[in-house]
């Protein structure tokens, strides 16, 4: 059975990340979105609520799980015998992106990283600008699934008075 997982931190999922996954998804028996459970970054979603809307939206999607796990990537994908997918929106991706996979293939040369260029239609788009338009009062609908969007809002909303 071909596996991948598609590690990232999802904060939230956008339409660009759903792209990436149904594609990978025809390309894998068995796609896992895993989010990474990062301690030095401030997310604006839980690991878990990250989780949770990345199920939400995959739902319709039947090979596709989604997980979270914590440490190196490469040693999560062992653990499951997968590949790595990345997406490249641009050319400023790039480097960093060959710069961590060919770290990852350092570490454990037997997982490979399959890159997929992200649809022309979203090639600017990033968790951090939708956190940015939202907490702006703009509208992110373009950007998101309308359920990811009505939790970004909510929780801006929550953290707006201090919850
Ligand atoms: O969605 P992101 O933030 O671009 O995803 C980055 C991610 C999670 C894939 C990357 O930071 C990562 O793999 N972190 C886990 C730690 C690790 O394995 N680092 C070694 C690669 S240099």
């Amino acid at each position: 059975m071909a596996c991948a997982i598609y590690p990232g931190s999802f904060d939230p999922v956008t339409r660009g990340h759903l792209d990436i996954i149904r594609r990978a998804a025809k390309m894998f028996d068995e796609l896992t979105v895993a989010v990474l459970n990062n301690s030095e970054k401030t997310p604006l979603f839980s690991v878990d609520e990250r989780v949770n809307m990345l199920r939400e939206v995959c739902e319709e999607i039947p090979n596709v799980k989604v997980d979270s796990f914590s440490g190196l990537t490469v040693d999560y994908a062992q653990q499951q015998g997968a590949v790595i997918i990345r997406g490249l929106r641009a050319i400023t991706d790039f480097e960093y992106e060959l710069q961590m996979a060919q770290t990852n293939r350092k570490i454990l040369p037997s997982v490979d990283t399959v890159f997929l260029t992200t649809s022309l239609e979203y090639a600017y788009l990033s968790s951090s600008i939708v956190r940015e338009v939202a907490a702006y009062g703009g509208d992110i609908q373009e950007f998101v699934p309308a359920y990811v969007a009505q939790k970004v809002y909510a929780k801006l909303e929550t953290k707006k008075h201090g919850q």
